[in-house]
């Protein structure tokens, strides 16, 4: 959480906002009143709870220390031949190594990228090229992966690629015994994300990693909301590709890995230069690759406790949640990541909530941040079954390993209270009192 100061405003609904702001969106989901230039950023003295993490995290000091005298002292080119550049090829490779060591990989396994998008695009498009040419064009993947998997699927479609999305459950988990059947003879990959960035559910990668290992079939997995967050082992979970952003786990924006076992064929998705073994072209981020792994290193060696702590915080969250009527938690209650709470609710504009519950100095999101400027409801909400009209009354809170307890029932109320004022005024929800339409939820 960020504080400017530790004052809690009180939760009351005397907004800032009018009616005039939210009944556009309201009644027509339209985002472009979402996005209000002349809305304030906190500042000194006014306080924000800050719980869209899954979108991104707050650098660590010790990152930015870690990073500094990458910017400012050992600038040199990792690729010089003087002391200076070599100076800084080291601290590349001691990066590399510490960040192998984190994930169980050999540190020859670690390509830099530009991050998890960068990396999913690289993972799957190499896997599907290379299958192409022993005659291999079946790709199984689910329909709540992330967009940069869903779209270079769609891409290798175009390319004439067969691929299978697996329907996830009203829990959004798949099984590897589903994976299993959905294999054939023809199937060069495996695409399966770790855990959603939007619901957070945790699929079951090490089973699922067994199932492809024993069937020769390649299995990457999006770890990008997962690293940091739960254990990885690529060795035990039978891995061959892995993505992870930085930026997920208090490290810098704009860099990322892509973890491929040894052995793997690799195609290069940007050509230039000879780093990072001829794979990915382009100087080296140093300073941001190092601060990559110091976050990551923190983020392991604290990972048990970090977990603990936010899932009593995401339970007590969820509980009081649980208490407003026609809403319901989205995602497995347990199978999730420690501090991802989704709700669905009736009768509501996810994007009038958002701007409301930014009034009362609350950051969160109503699904992804990559898909908040499209009117389309979440696509992973409806592979998990919800209707359009609830799929669009979500709300996304993501905590932080530092969130309080006060933090918590400050947001239980303020939602609880933005959820009755948007409903009072709403016609939708008028139409749901007075039974002219069915309410999807139960009290
Ligand atoms: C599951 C998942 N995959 C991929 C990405 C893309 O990562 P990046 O922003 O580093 O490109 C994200 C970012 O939100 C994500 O949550």
């Amino acid at each position: 959480m960020f504080r400017v100061n530790s004052r809690i405003r009180k939760p009351v609904c005397n907004s800032r906002l009018t009616i005039t702001d939210v009944l556009p969106i309201m009644l027509l989901g339209n985002t472009e009143y979402a996005v209000r230039p002349d809305r304030p950023v906190p500042q000194q003295g006014e306080y924000m709870i800050y719980a869209d993490n899954a979108a991104t995290t707050k650098m660590s000091r010790e990152a930015v220390q870690a990073m500094l005298p990458y910017l400012e002292e050992y600038y040199g080119n990792p690729s010089s031949l003087y002391a200076f550049g070599q100076k800084a090829k080291e601290d590349l490779e001691a990066a590399r190594q510490k960040i192998a060591s984190c994930l169980g990989a050999d540190p020859r396994e670690i390509i830099f990228t530009s991050g998890g998008s960068e990396a999913d695009n690289q993972a799957i498009l190499s896997a599907a090229h290379s299958g192409a040419k022993k005659g291999k064009k079946h790709i199984i993947s689910t329909a709540m992966e992330h967009h940069a998997v869903l779209h270079t699927l769609d891409k290798l479609k175009k390319q004439g690629f067969d691929v299978t999305l697996l329907d996830v459950h009203a829990n959004g988990i798949v099984s590897a015994e589903e994976v299993r059947d959905a294999i054939r003879e023809d199937t060069c990959l495996v695409t399966v994300m770790y855990a959603n960035n939007e619901i957070g559910t945790i699929q079951p990668v090490a089973e699922i990693g067994a199932v492809c290992r024993e069937k020769g079939v390649l299995f990457h997995t999006d770890a990008v909301q997962a690293a940091g967050h739960l254990p990885i082992d690529v060795k035990a979970q039978n891995i061959d590709m892995l993505s992870l952003s930085a930026h997920k786990f208090h490290g810098p924006k704009g860099i990322g890995v892509l973890f491929v076992r040894r052995g793997v064929p690799l195609e290069t998705l940007i050509s230039g230069g000879a780093q990072e073994r001829g794979k990915r072209a382009g100087t080296e981020n140093i300073a941001s690759i190092v601060g990559m792994a110091k976050a990551l290193e923190i983020a392991c060696s604290n990972m048990e406790k970090n977990a603990e702590r936010m899932t009593a915080m995401r339970d007590r969250l969820i509980a009081g949640l649980d208490r407003i009527p026609y809403g319901e938690l989205n995602g497995d209650r347990t199978r999730r990541l420690p501090g991802n709470v989704n709700f669905c609710f009736e009768g509501i504009e996810g994007e009038s909530l958002l701007l409301l519950l930014d009034d009362k100095g609350i950051c969160a999101s109503s699904g992804s941040a990559c898909t908040s400027g499209s009117l389309d409801p979440s696509h992973v909400l409806l592979a998990i079954g919800r209707p359009h009209e609830v799929a669009h009354g979500s709300l996304r809170l993501s905590i932080g390993e530092d969130v309080t307890e006060e933090e918590i029932d400050y947001m239980i109320a303020a939602v609880t209270d933005v959820v009755t004022y948007l409903r009072n005024m709403s016609p939708f929800w008028r139409d749901l009192v007075n039974g002219k339409r069915k309410h999807v939820f139960s009290e």
